[in-house]
């Protein structure tokens, strides 16, 4: 067995010249700062989120601060049809779809009996069909070219618990074990498949809870680091699994936590 390293590539791992990404939920928040860090990598990007304005015009400031090419597009995750579309809508756009970064997802909070069955279903649809629905969509196109990246956007909170959250901890510890089982089933297509859980980021999502004695216990109590992430500190993760870098990580589930779940 030759165990030489003949090369060593360094900054060339992280580069995606060539490569092109959908990511959902990529006109704000999360989505948003992943889809500018493929950019930035040298990916062209398709953001999608339901609202087509805001994607749109998220993806003209990409476009114009990375010169790669970013278009928008109108789509809801949970409805197949609309999935299918955006697909198309990619395929057309930048030719097909190595990369795909499932950051749409929302988060309905409160006791689990001051919550509606209708509630439950809206955060399951979302985040768990949702992103069973776009990764289903896309799969045939990179088995088809033997290369792939799957990552969804689990949580800090698909790991460990938290009261007031029972729908959410249920559709992120099931994005968790659903990335695990894709990345088992299409390991032999060249097709890895990731999961990232996030700790507390000041996004939209958590506007509720910023000035509150809730947000105060996440942040101080939560994390090890004891603040908020920076948008940007979300984007390493996602430029490194959608790289050759991770060429050999498949089924992990990567926190970005602030040391949220080491404690
Ligand atoms: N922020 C955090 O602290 C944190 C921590 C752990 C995990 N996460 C996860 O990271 C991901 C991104 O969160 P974020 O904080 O960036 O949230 P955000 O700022 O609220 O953004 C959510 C994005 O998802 C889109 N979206 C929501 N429902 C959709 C649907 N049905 N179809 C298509 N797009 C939809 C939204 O756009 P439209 O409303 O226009 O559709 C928006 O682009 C989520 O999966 C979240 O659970 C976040």
């Amino acid at each position: 067995m030759n165990t030489a390293v003949s090369t060593l590539p360094g900054i060339t791992l992280f580069n995606l010249t060539g490569r092109t990404a959908l990511i959902t939920g990529g006109s704000k928040g999360l989505g948003y700062a992943m889809a500018a860090g493929l950019a930035s990598a040298g990916a062209d990007v398709m953001l999608v989120s339901r609202h087509g304005d805001q994607a749109q015009s998220a993806a003209a400031g990409i476009a114009r601060a990375f010169k790669r090419k970013a278009v928008g597009h109108a789509a809801d995750v949970t409805m197949p049809a609309e999935v299918n579309a955006m697909l198309s809508a990619a395929e057309r756009e930048l030719g097909k779809v190595d990369i795909l970064i499932n950051s749409a997802g929302i988060n309905i909070r409160g006791p689990i009996c001051d919550l509606t069955p209708d509630q439950y279903d809206q955060v399951m649809n979302v985040n768990v069909k949702g992103t069973w629905l776009c990764c289903r969509a896309v799969l045939p196109g990179m088995r088809a070219r033997k290369w792939g990246r799957i990552i969804n956007l689990a949580s800090a909170l698909g790991l460990v618990g938290l009261a007031g959250r029972t729908p959410y901890t249920a559709s992120k510890g099931a994005v968790v074990q659903m990335t695990r089982t894709l990345a088992l089933e299409c390991a032999s297509d060249g097709i890895t498949a990731n999961s990232i859980c996030p700790g507390p980021f000041l996004t939209e999502m958590n506007l509720a809870i910023a000035d509150t004695e809730d947000g105060r216990k996440f942040v101080v109590g939560a994390t090890a680091l004891k603040r908020w992430g920076r948008l940007e500190e979300i984007q390493g993760s996602a430029i490194y699994l959608a790289s050759d870098a991770a060429s050999y990580v498949t089924g992990a589930a990567l926190t970005v936590d602030g040391g949220w779940t080491a404690q």
